[in-house]
């Protein structure tokens, strides 16, 4: 409807242009018609005065004048000569045939024979009018006038005239069914073209060479696009308005809604058997706490490891089970693993070799072959789940940490078109420690099947970047922070992870932080008045636990004051159990507070309490909100969530945060007390100047942490990642498209 409308626009003017073309020449036609005429009367005329002036002469000495008369005559019987008139010398009229003009002097028929147009009416027909010399052998005898008809003429030009009307006509109709033929093609493959334009394809079709005349605009096209794209943004409000909605509606513009699929070794929920059947428990686990609000906005598909003892009792035939209990948001698919695989790939490679390699915290990667055989198999048996529950070819896939290195190339492989975010929720080192690694290029190929590569801090983007420098021959633009190796493109950035900022739902069910105190003092039998510091952390040795009862050892000698008015509550959920290292460092933290709490022994019960048990969160929540300071003193972290934590379970806007400078979080978190914490005398003064901190100055700074923290939540997090991927996918298309034209 839209083109035929279009076209009427065009046809319209069309056919008044032909009408006001038709109507100026015709009168032009008959005008030319009759010049051309009159120019052959006069030669005709010439030929007939010429053939007749020997007898003129002859004729003319006669009296009577019935000889000329005679010849007259009988040139008279040539239908178109009308009348004839003899001139003498001197330019009178000596002899006329009887239908000759009687007004039409010599002179008036030379005038007139003159003129371009030498025309007469008599009765009311056109006669032209020629004037000729009469010359014969004895010299000029005089002028002989000849009026021939001239309305054949008008006949001629009244068939031209049918015969232009029809040609104009008809000329017409073919330009007009013409444009309209071309204007439906042309119209349908604008629309189709602008439409593959506007879905990133545009440049398909013009640099095929189906419709060229795109391609000037595709540029403009991309443009205007890119404006757009940014007023929606603005549109979509500032960036502290982040929540599960934003993501959704972002999930649907830019992927339409397109599959999600997370994996992860860590599994968002743990069910085991307890005393009273089945329990679900939320593992401790940074991943699992930012990446399950998301995977709840988003539905989809999780695979993850399962490693709890009532697992396989809970899932249906597909090993799949909804989740969270009671809601079911997303699916969780769960596999599993045999005995060796996890001893190869979990607690060997993942976790001997990359966990303490890129943490640089002073543990001795180990790197076994066998240990290394098993983390690929591995890797292959969860990208296979990948292809397997993936619904379409190209799901948007996230894939989670230093487990899955090689599973992004693998999954690319079968999956090409998917979108594949990895996040290295650890920090990556400097090209020098990554080189320890045997098998550095395989890890580097592997993780560079991504389309987007994300770490917390620009840092550990660097430090990738010039690891793929050092050890591969790959593309890398630094200024748009891309890597092209072996036909795939990956861009490498910083995304801070977060926590989904508690919602008002939740926070109406908080006791009030007064209370929270209270219970938590009288379970932990705590004497009311005490200064209470807290930590919460895996009992891992990157979290820097044994420096902190160091920092309090010391803070205690140091200002004797806090002896007897001063506990530190430090929560170690256990991990990683299995591995050597890790429980050598469990007893040497539990030998050391022993030793601590032996030396500082006073009435109000130990100094340090090492809890080493799972707390869940409602439990964690309750001790931040107990504390008046809360002590993350990692050693190396690449952002570390208990700080967030701990910032947004203070509604109070009281409590202090001291951070260590090696977490991702430092860069984020200034108004905390930033410490190393490896200078131990550093961190026991922060711990002291925390305790004393006027409330006003505690206000200030946990204002405004709160802000930056629900500013930059987890939605923010990964909405930033999935905008990139959209946009990247875009210009990815763009680029490949243009390429392809310009090698062919
Ligand atoms: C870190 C890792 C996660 C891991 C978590 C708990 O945060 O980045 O991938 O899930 O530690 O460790 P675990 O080995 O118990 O899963």
């Amino acid at each position: 409807m839209k083109s035929f409308r279009l076209q009427l626009r065009f046809l319209v003017p069309l056919v008044l242009i032909l009408a006001v073309a038709a109507y100026l020449a015709l009168p032009l036609m008959d005008r030319l018609n009759l010049r051309w005429f009159a120019r052959d009367l006069n030669m005709r005329g010439a030929l007939v005065t010429n053939a007749l002036s020997e007898s003129i002469a002859d004729a003319l000495p006669e009296p009577r004048g019935r000889k000329l008369q005679a010849l007259f005559n009988r040139a008279l019987q040539d239908e178109r000569l009308v009348a004839i008139g003899l001139c003498s010398t001197q330019g009178k009229l000596v002899r006329t045939t009887p239908n000759f003009p009687k007004d039409l002097s010599c002179a008036r028929a030379e005038q007139i024979a003159a003129e371009p147009d030498p025309l007469l009416r008599i009765g009311g027909g056109p006669v032209h009018v020629g004037v000729h010399p009469v010359n014969a052998e004895a010299g000029r005898m005089g002028d002989l006038v000849l009026l021939q008809d001239l309305s054949f003429i008008e006949r001629r030009s009244q068939d031209t005239r049918q015969y232009l009307i029809i040609l104009i006509g008809s000329l017409g109709a073919v330009i007009a069914l013409a444009t309209v033929i071309v204007a439906q093609l042309s119209w349908r493959g604008w629309v189709s073209g602008t439409r593959a334009l506007l879905r990133g394809e545009g440049l398909i079709r013009p640099l095929s060479g189906t419709a060229p005349e795109l391609a000037p605009l595709a540029a403009d096209l991309r443009a205007r696009l890119r404006e757009l794209e940014d007023e929606y943004r603005r549109s979509q409000g500032p960036e502290a308005d982040w929540n599960p909605e934003r993501l959704q509606s972002l999930l649907r513009t830019q992927f339409s809604g397109d599959q999600v699929i997370v994996v992860s070794n860590r599994e968002p929920y743990i069910h085991e058997r307890s005393g009273t059947g089945i329990v679900a428990r939320r593992p401790a686990s940074g991943l699992v706490t930012a990446v399950e609000p998301v995977m709840r906005a988003c539905s989809g598909t999780w695979i993850a490891h399962g490693s709890g003892s009532a697992d396989r009792d809970v899932v249906d035939s597909h090993d799949r089970v909804a989740l969270p209990p009671g809601h079911s948001e997303y699916l969780l698919r769960r596999l599993w693993l045999t005995a060796e695989e996890e001893k190869g790939y979990y607690f060997g490679f993942a976790n001997e070799g990359m966990w303490p390699l890129c943490h640089v915290a002073h543990v001795r990667p180990v790197f076994r072959e066998s240990d290394w055989e098993c983390y690929r198999a591995v890797n292959r048996r969860f990208a296979d789940a990948v292809v397997q529950e993936a619904r379409s070819e190209d799901p948007v896939v996230l894939v989670q940490d230093y487990h899955f290195a090689l599973l992004p190339a693998m999954v690319r492989e079968k999956l090409p078109r998917a979108t594949i975010l990895t996040f290295w929720h650890i920090p990556w080192p400097n090209p020098e420690s990554f080189g320890i690694c045997p098998w550095r290029r395989e890890i580097l190929q592997g993780m560079l099947g991504s389309t987007i590569l994300g770490f917390h801090t620009r840092f550990h983007c660097k430090n990738f970047i010039e690891t793929v420098d050092r050890y591969l021959e790959a593309r890398i633009e630094h200024e748009h922070s891309t890597i092209s190796f072996q036909g795939v493109s990956t861009f490498v950035e910083s995304y801070p992870i977060s926590i989904e900022w508690p919602t008002e739902s939740e926070t109406r069910h908080w006791l009030p932080v007064a209370e929270s105190r209270r219970r938590v003092f009288e379970r932990l039998h705590i004497p009311p008045g005490q200064r209470l510091a807290v930590g919460v952390d895996r009992f891992d040795y990157t979290k820097g636990i044994l420096e902190r009862v160091h920092a309090v050892e010391r803070m205690l000698e140091k200002y004797p004051e806090w002896v007897g008015r001063f506990t530190l509550v430090q929560v170690a959920a256990p991990s990683r159990g299995e591995l050597e290292e890790y429980r050598a460092f469990r007893e040497r933290i539990t030998q050391v507070t022993e030793r601590i709490n032996q030396r500082f022994s006073a009435p109000g019960g130990p100094v340090i309490r090492l809890l080493v048990e799972h707390y869940d969160h409602e439990a964690v929540n309750e001790l931040y909100r107990a504390a008046d300071v809360c002590l993350v003193t990692s050693l190396h972290d690449g952002m570390n969530l208990v700080c967030k934590e701990f910032v947004a379970a203070r509604d109070d806007e009281r409590g202090v945060l001291i951070l260590s400078r090696f977490a991702g979080a430092a860069r984020e978190l200034p108004e905390a007390l930033i410490v190393n914490p490896y200078h131990v005398e550093e961190t026991a003064d922060a711990l002291h100047r925390a305790l004393t901190m006027p409330e006003a100055e505690q206000r200030e700074r946990m204002a405004s942490l709160r802000t930056t923290v629900r500013e930059f939540n987890v939605y923010r997090w990964a909405g930033r990642m999935l905008a990139d991927a959209g946009r990247w996918r875009l210009r990815e298309r763009i680029a490949a498209r243009v390429q392809r034209h310009q090698t062919s």
